[in-house]
């Protein structure tokens, strides 16, 4: 929708950072009949650029000009440069500046708060990977803002007009609202590489792990949405099985042993899922825990027969695992060195 139909006259909106997020919102704000019309950026090549796509938007050589130009100014430049374009610029009272970092609370817009304007946060929490997957991934996205009465307001607004949601977000909220990012987002690619690198000890090369494992990680997701929490948990913990696990413990320590901690660690904050699920009772629980939390060698009491093969390979003196003396393995993707 071009600016000459806008059903938002009132508000123009400015761009200073013409990367990811900056291009996306500009796009799909204009696209929701919101007036964008300016936008500057370190390089002027990709202020041309998100001005191409955008009708009604100019490229500026500087970012005071966009400053000059907007009622609503977005600062969608990396994290560290926010507070230094902020204090370089001359804003005005009733103005609106806004940033679109997820950990950061408003302290880097101060210069601008100081000069009367209105100082918001409006973070896509999600996770783009380029121009074009941020205008498509957009929609259907959740917006956590942080602002003010009439701020707050229009930015919920400018959140479902996107076809997103929001959640309002006080500045202590801030930092633990990014992490929970961080832990669903982030480590969830940090998982899914640990599963890929044990593939790999079995010749399964990482692309075609990804590849095989991400119907199930499809349908995890589609079990997290329609099923929820805690039902949607599956797998040993969720059953119970502790002879599973304790297979798992054995296995890892002995190919893969920098992959324990963590496996003990998401056991761990898993066993509570798995009770609230209502699948195991107490005393299973707490056996659970027990195992997950043991430090001494996870063989130990692990006589699962898929076992005793590989330790007679890596340790063909021993009689047990105990005898094991000190292995080394590459596996796993890393040099791991072992020693009982
Ligand atoms: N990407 C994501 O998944 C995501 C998700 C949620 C929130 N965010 C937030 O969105 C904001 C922007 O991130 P992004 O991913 O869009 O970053 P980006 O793709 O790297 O884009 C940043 C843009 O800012 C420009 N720039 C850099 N320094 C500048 C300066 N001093 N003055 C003016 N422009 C400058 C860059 O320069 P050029 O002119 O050289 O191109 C680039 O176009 C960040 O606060 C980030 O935390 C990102």
């Amino acid at each position: 929708m071009s600016s000459r139909s806008s059903k938002h006259p009132g508000t123009t909106i400015g761009f200073i950072g013409a990367g990811t997020v900056g291009t996306a919102l500009a796009v799909r704000l204009s696209g929701s009949g919101y007036r964008v019309v300016a936008a500057a950026s370190r390089s002027k090549s990709s202020a041309d650029r998100l001005a191409a796509t955008v009708p009604g938007c100019t490229s500026h050589d500087t970012k005071q000009a966009v400053a000059d130009a907007a009622d609503l100014v977005f600062i969608t430049t990396p994290d560290d440069a926010i507070a230094q374009v902020a204090a370089e610029l001359v804003w005005h009272p009733g103005q609106s500046v806004i940033h679109c970092r997820g950990a950061d609370s408003l302290g880097s817009l101060e210069p601008a708060r100081q000069a009367g304007a209105q100082t918001g946060g409006f973070h896509p929490l999600q996770t783009f990977a380029s121009v074009t997957h941020a205008i498509e991934n957009l929609p259907g996205s959740t917006f956590g803002i942080e602002a003010e009465d009439e701020l707050f307001d229009l930015l919920e607004q400018m959140a479902s007009a996107l076809e997103c949601s929001s959640v309002k977000l006080r500045a202590k909220d801030k930092v633990l609202y990014h992490a929970a990012a961080v832990l669903a987002c982030n480590y969830l690619v940090t998982l899914v590489k640990m599963a890929t690198d044990l593939w790999e000890g079995f010749d399964v090369s990482t692309p075609e792990a990804t590849r095989s494992l991400m119907p199930l990680l499809r349908g995890t997701l589609n079990n997290i949405e329609n099923v929820g929490l805690p039902d949607c948990l599956t797998g040993p913990v969720a059953r119970g099985d502790l002879g599973t696990i304790r297979k798992h413990l054995a296995a890892l320590e002995l190919s893969a042993p920098a992959l324990l901690p963590a496996y003990r660690e998401i056991g761990l904050q898993t066993v509570p899922i798995a009770l609230a699920k209502g699948k195991i009772d107490d005393a299973r629980a707490e056996e659970m825990k027990q195992l997950l939390h043991a430090t001494g060698r996870a063989t130990e009491g692990a006589t699962g027969p898929e076992l005793d093969p590989i330790i007679k390979i890596l340790c063909p003196d021993s009689t047990s695992p105990a005898e094991a003396g000190t292995y080394e393995l590459s596996l796993a993707g890393g040099h791991t060195k072992g020693k009982q």
